[in-house]
């Protein structure tokens, strides 16, 4: 077999950069890679010399904003002064940053495992419950149908979206039951809030006590990248509730919703409730270095004092992303970063409710802090989307994917979740002006899905 086609070499030309690699969640040749060259703050510089302002922060990992100072300098010290050594050794970073970890998690999450990715983050999540429960055989996972837990062979079996359907024929991970989401805008029981009595929670009471065997519920308090899905506030202190009566443990995926980025430090703080497991990865470094975390209770600590640990790796608690760690959380405290979030999240809020309002093709808006979700339909009425899944799968267009072009060729990323909605998460440090001038770009960029809308409404 040959190699990669050879191409002009030319490093920025998008067409030689695909020959030899792959994009990865899509049919690779719809790749059409923009080449970017430089980063700061709220903006990204492609390789023809084009800036443009950054609206959700990549896929919500960039909380601080693109090429932070204070970070980038700490990871350059760090990497001076020890820039390798194996996760048995100790180090004085990795220290301090579990003693900053242990001032910003919520307070019953004292003992901490790190790893290079959310992905992992989970997989050390799921593996340890398993473990913990190995002998009195609870070793079911209950998951939600719109979430996302990573794209390795247990977190793909976890995922409970579209994502996970080309991969589960491998049958890798067996075990896992999904349950429905508290998404309101489309019940599934065909319920309204609050008259529904929160079902969706009570639900989860109902799957445990059925399948028999369940070690834990993970669950995104806030959705992610599957929707944004916001529950009602009875939500999350009752399936507290429910795993504790059950005795299984509750596991929050705070990979995407936390860092400040729906205006508490963890999405979990919104509600006062205290997971025995969070993972977390993305704003940890503010997106500047390859860095997950699994924080536990003490008594999954205290477990494994005992019993085998069966999680770790070459890169695990790498020195680098102790450094970016730390200078990550002094700058969420220095800046003020989450208080801001929630501050400006209603500002941000207000400003979709208008394009909401506005465009026929705008079915739903919701949000929390600095994260939001415009969900496009093609009927209002009748809340038809554009798209499917089956689309997604096939590579395509979809509605949201043209939406996201036309803000790219104005000079405005935004990020296409799975799979009818636009995903509104920009870097903390955003200011109310560059909110405005993104949210009028939107509103632009709207009539290319109100075009193909049903006007009835
Ligand atoms: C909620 C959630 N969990 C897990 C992951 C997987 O994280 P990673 O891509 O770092 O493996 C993601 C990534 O987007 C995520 O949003």
């Amino acid at each position: 077999m040959s190699g990669a086609t050879p191409g002009p070499a030319d490093k920025t030309d998008s067409e030689y950069l695909k020959s030899s690699n792959y994009s990865g969640f899509r049919l690779e040749a719809t790749w059409k890679p923009t080449v970017m060259v430089r980063g700061e703050g709220m903006y990204l510089e492609d390789a023809q010399g084009n800036r443009y302002l950054d609206f959700s922060a990549q896929p919500a990992a960039v909380n601080l904003g693109h090429n932070n100072r204070h970070v980038i300098e700490a990871i350059k010290n760090q990497a001076d002064r020890l820039a390798y050594v194996g996760v048995g050794f100790g180090t004085d970073v990795r220290a301090e940053f579990s003693h900053k970890l242990a001032e910003v998690l919520p307070d019953n999450l004292t003992k901490y495992n790190f790893s290079n990715s959310g992905s992992e983050a989970n997989e050390a999540a799921v593996k340890m419950v398993r473990t913990y429960f190995q002998r009195e055989g609870r070793t079911k996972i209950i998951s939600r149908y719109n979430s996302f837990h990573g794209w390795t062979a247990a977190t793909t079996q976890l995922t409970g979206g579209p994502r996970r359907f080309v991969a589960e024929t491998t049958g890798a991970y067996p075990g896992v039951v999904h349950v429905p989401d508290p998404y309101c805008y489309r019940c599934p029981f065909g319920l309204k809030y609050p008259e529904c009595g929160v079902a969706c929670a009570e639900y989860i009471d109902y799957a445990i006590k059925n399948e028999g065997n369940i070690g834990a519920v993970i669950l995104e308090p806030v959705t992610g990248a599957s929707g944004v899905v916001v529950p009602p506030k009875e939500y999350l202190p009752r399936v507290r509730q429910i795993t504790e009566e059950n005795g299984a443990f509750l596991i929050a995926d705070e990979i995407l919703c936390g860092w400040g980025r729906t205006g508490e430090w963890f999405a979990v703080d919104n509600w006062g409730v205290k997971p025995d497991i969070m993972t977390t990865a993305k704003g940890i470094t503010g997106g500047q270095f390859p860095l997950s975390l699994t924080a536990t209770n003490r008594t999954i600590a205290d477990y494994f004092e005992e019993n085998w640990l069966p999680v770790s790796g070459t890169f695990s608690a790498h020195p680098l992303g102790m450094a970016a760690g730390i200078a990550a959380i002094e700058e969420y405290q220095r800046q003020n970063l989450i208080p801001r979030a929630r501050e400006l999240g209603v500002h941000l809020g207000k400003r979709l409710e208008e394009l909401k309002s506005r465009h026929p093709s705008v079915g739903d808006v919701r949000g929390l802090g600095l994260l939001w979700a415009l969900e496009l339909v093609k009927n209002k009425r009748t809340k038809a989307p554009f798209n499917t899944p089956d689309d997604y799968l096939h590579g395509r267009p979809l509605m949201i994917q043209k939406v996201a072009s036309k803000m790219m060729s104005m000079g405005f990323f935004v990020y296409s979740g799975v799979v009818s909605h636009l995903i509104v998460s920009p870097p903390l440090i955003i200011s109310e002006a560059q909110v405005d001038a993104a949210v009028e770009a939107m509103d632009e960029a709207l009539k290319v899905s109100d075009q193909e809308a049903d006007r009835e409404n």
